[in-house]
Order: structure tokens, then C-alpha cells, then sequence
């Protein structure tokens, strides 16, 4: 275990507005679920997610650009939602926060119509037909977000990964709504929009590569 890593898992526990549900969240609802306006924000915002965020870098832009709604980054991996977490207490952007959890478990950490909308920002692609379950775009992650996505909740997907998204914009078909937007090619087709110019660690990886990046913007109508 690298130093640098524990320093940071020590440090995350001492932060402001850093969540880390224990492994009862596996049976138990969250302590926050349903409290994070009263609890957390001191605001009737609305809260938008981030799935998958790493060092959150959508959730710390987001929230300076949009100070009349609240930002949750979620990833699994301490270590790098540290850097986001870090900038937000340092910069007291007080309408974001980071939750330490598995998405498999998000239903337990939020309640009806808590979230008005989802980012995912360059997810694990998962490929190959066994590890189709494990897409945070396969029919079960939908499922579990609409336990608590508003009724015209937004799904916003940024990935490089063609297959993948491919995959993202059959699975959300399956369900009411329309695609507000849907691009393969991203910074060719939509060039003047500050926030989808955005760019997270992974996707300055991706565009050094080369590669192009795929975004779509879904909005459910239940
Ligand atoms: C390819 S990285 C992208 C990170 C960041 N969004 C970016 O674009 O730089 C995927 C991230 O998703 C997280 N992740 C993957 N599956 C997850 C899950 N089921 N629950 C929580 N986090 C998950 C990983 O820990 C990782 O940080």
C-alpha cells in the first residue's frame, strides 16, 4: 500500500462534506437518504450526481458554474475523489460534496425524487457479454436510479468508448424520454458549450490518444 494513498484515506475522513457509508450499506439505508438538502446542503436545490467520478472534476466545475444546485461525486476509489474533495473544502464550494460508495448500493443513499440528474463520466466500459451487468447503463443501474431520479430526471453519458455508448443509447431507448443530445464526435459537432468542454482526467488521456468522444444527453419522461 502506497504511503500516499493512506495519507489520503486518513485525510478523507477528517473532510467536510465527504460521505463514507461502512459495509452496512450493503442491507442498511444511509443515515443521509432523504436528509441531503436538510442535512448537508442547507438548500432546497436540486442535487445532480456524478457516477464513476474520480477526482471529480465535474462535480467541482459543475458546482462553481452552477451555484443554485447541489453536486455529489461518486466513485468507489478514496484515493483519487480526495482531489476533488481537497478543492472543495480548500475553495469552500459549499453546493458540493463526495460520496464513498459503490453505485450498486446508490438506491440505499438516496430516496424518491432526491436527484434531478446524473452525470457519467467516463465509466468503466465493461466489455464483453459477461460483464454486461456491471455497465452503469445496463437496464439494473437504471432501474436502481429511478428509485430516486425525479419522473423527468436527466441522464448525461460522456465516454470514449464507441461500444459503450453504443450500448448506452440502446439500453436508454428501452425507456421513455427523448435524447436531447447524442453525438460521436463531441468538440466537432458541439463547439461553443462551457460545460460539456469540461475535461476530466481520463478524457485528457483519451483525447491525447486521439480518440474521439461520445456524449448523450437523455431525459426521462415517466
Ligand atoms: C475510467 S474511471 C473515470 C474517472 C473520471 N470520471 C474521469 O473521467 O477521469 C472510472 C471510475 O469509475 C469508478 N467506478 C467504476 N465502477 C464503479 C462502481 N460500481 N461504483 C463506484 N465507482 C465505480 C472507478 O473507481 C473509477 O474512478
Amino acid at each position: 500500500m502506497g504511503k500516499d494513498k493512506l495519507r489520503r484515506w486518513a485525510e478523507l475522513l477528517t473532510m467536510e462534506r465527504v460521505f463514507q457509508p461502512d459495509e452496512k450499506i450493503i442491507t442498511e439505508e444511509f443515515r443521509i437518504k432523504g436528509n441531503w438538502h436538510a442535512d448537508v446542503f442547507k438548500n432546497n436545490n436540486p442535487i445532480v450526481l456524478e457516477l464513476g467520478c474520480g477526482k471529480g472534476e465535474y462535480t467541482v466545475n459543475l458546482a462553481q458554474h452552477f451555484g443554485n444546485k447541489n453536486f455529489i461525486g461518486i466513485d468507489i476509489k478514496g484515493a483519487r475523489l480526495w482531489r476533488g474533495a481537497k478543492t472543495i473544502n480548500e475553495n469552500k464550494i459549499m453546493n458540493a460534496a463526495f460520496l464513498r460508495t459503490r453505485v450498486e448500493f446508490i438506491e440505499q443513499c438516496f430516496a424518491e425524487n432526491e436527484v434531478s440528474e446524473i452525470w457519467i463520466t467516463f465509466p468503466d466500459p465493461q466489455p464483453g457479454n459477461a460483464r454486461e451487468h456491471k455497465r452503469l447503463t445496463h437496464s439494473s443501474f437504471i432501474e436502481r436510479y429511478f428509485k430516486f431520479l425525479s419522473s423527468t430526471g436527466i441522464i448525461h453519458l460522456k465516454t470514449d468508448d464507441l461500444p459503450f455508448f453504443e450500448y448506452s443509447v440502446e439500453s436508454l431507448s428501452k425507456y421513455k424520454g427523448v435524447f436531447i443530445e447524442l453525438t460521436k464526435d463531441l468538440y466537432n459537432d458541439i463547439t461553443d458549450n462551457e460545460i460539456l468542454n469540461i475535461k476530466t482526467f481520463y478524457e485528457k488521456r483519451w483525447l491525447a490518444e486521439g480518440k474521439k468522444i461520445n456524449y448523450l444527453q437523455f431525459q426521462f419522461q415517466r
